[in-house]
């Protein structure tokens, strides 16, 4: 079996009558890139909060790297909050450091590696200059190194890529791989489904408080069926009957969506109709369409509420 490297259980947290968290589960196998999915609003920030003992569970428990009390494993952990902030005053390379030696590390060694990460991932021209002069995106970056400097066993970054514009996305999207292969755990946080679909080994959907799935990304999307847009090349009226009856047409192309068990007996339909193929594709729909389902799902039970029912919750 796995060693886990976050294993929180049963994770609650009530502020007033309001429930943020309810019992949320979050198991991260040692060595793998965990993503934390949820609209805004659903608990992510609270729940990876409680995981890491910044704030006390109201229920659950948390244990870190191998069953250890998170606060017994503080120099292990690297940890980028949501509310970002650096001293304005120090330059870079002072900031990397400082927050390193925080975490333990020889203030040497930390500028050090802090002139390493900033060349490796092109930001060494930025390196001697204030925090104050830079770009916000620029900042969070140095943030970002200066949370991991240290070189931890398990890295936890809350929304880390949000205020990053699209070329400091991709270097964060390669520091996280690259941590993981020096054999770091990464737990993030994110509502863009983009980055967890290229980065993440498995993944948890919180919305309205609660985990919604938990798996691999191909797992969450292979809860949708199959998208298919199919063009023949002789398009008459017989062209509807191959198709599942909810086939739109638009424009020469047919669209419509299919399990994955009827694709062939589709194929077999179509070779043997003769009516040819000029356009075909089959495809997995994105996490992101996985994800807003699973959403609206949600919402719509709650939509589905008696009005009763919602009233004594918010009251209660
Ligand atoms: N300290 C707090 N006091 C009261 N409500 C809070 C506090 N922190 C978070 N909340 C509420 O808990 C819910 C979950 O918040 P949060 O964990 O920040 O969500 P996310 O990170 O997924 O956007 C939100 O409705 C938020 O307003
Ligand atoms: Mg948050």
């Amino acid at each position: 079996m796995t060693e886990l490297a976050v294993e929180a259980t049963g994770l609650t947290k009530y502020f007033d009558s309001f429930t943020a968290v309810d019992h949320v589960n979050l198991k991260v196998p040692t060595g793998c890139i965990y993503g934390v999915l949820g609209p805004n609003g659903a608990g992510k920030t609270t729940s990876l909060r409680m995981t890491l003992g910044i704030i006390d569970p109201d229920e659950g428990i948390s244990r870190l790297l191998g069953g250890h009390k998170p606060q017994s494993v503080r120099h292990r952990i690297g940890y980028l909050p949501e509310e970002r902030g650096l001293y304005p005053g120090m330059k870079a390379r002072e900031a990397i450091a400082f927050m390193g030696a925080l975490r333990g590390l020889d203030w040497r060694e930390g500028r050090r590696r802090a002139g390493i990460f900033m060349t490796e991932l092109g930001l060494e021209r930025v390196i001697d200059e204030k925090i104050r002069k830079m770009s916000k995106g620029m900042a969070q970056m140095v943030q970002l190194i200066g949370s991991i400097v240290h070189a931890p066993d398990l890295i936890v970054l809350d929304e880390p890529f949000s205020g990053l514009d699209p070329v400091n996305q991709e270097r964060l999207e390669m520091l996280v791989r690259r941590e993981r292969d020096r054999g770091a755990t990464i737990l993030f946080s994110t509502h863009v489904m983009a980055h967890a679909e290229r980065l993440c080994d498995r993944i948890v959907i919180i919305a309205r408080s609660q985990h919604r799935f938990e798996g691999t990304v191909d797992e969450a999307r292979a809860l949708l069926p199959m998208q298919v847009r199919y063009t023949p090349r002789d398009n008459d009226d017989a062209v509807a009957r191959l198709l599942p009856e909810d086939a739109e047409r638009k424009g020469e192309a047919w669209h419509f969506a299919i399990e994955e068990a009827d694709v062939e007996p589709l194929l077999g339909r179509i070779t043997a109709s003769g009516h040819g193929v000029a356009g075909l594709s089959i495809a997995r729909p994105a996490l992101h369409d996985a994800f807003v389902h699973i959403v609206r799902q949600v919402d719509a039970s709650f939509a589905a509420m008696p009005e009763g029912d919602a009233v004594e919750e918010v009251v209660a």
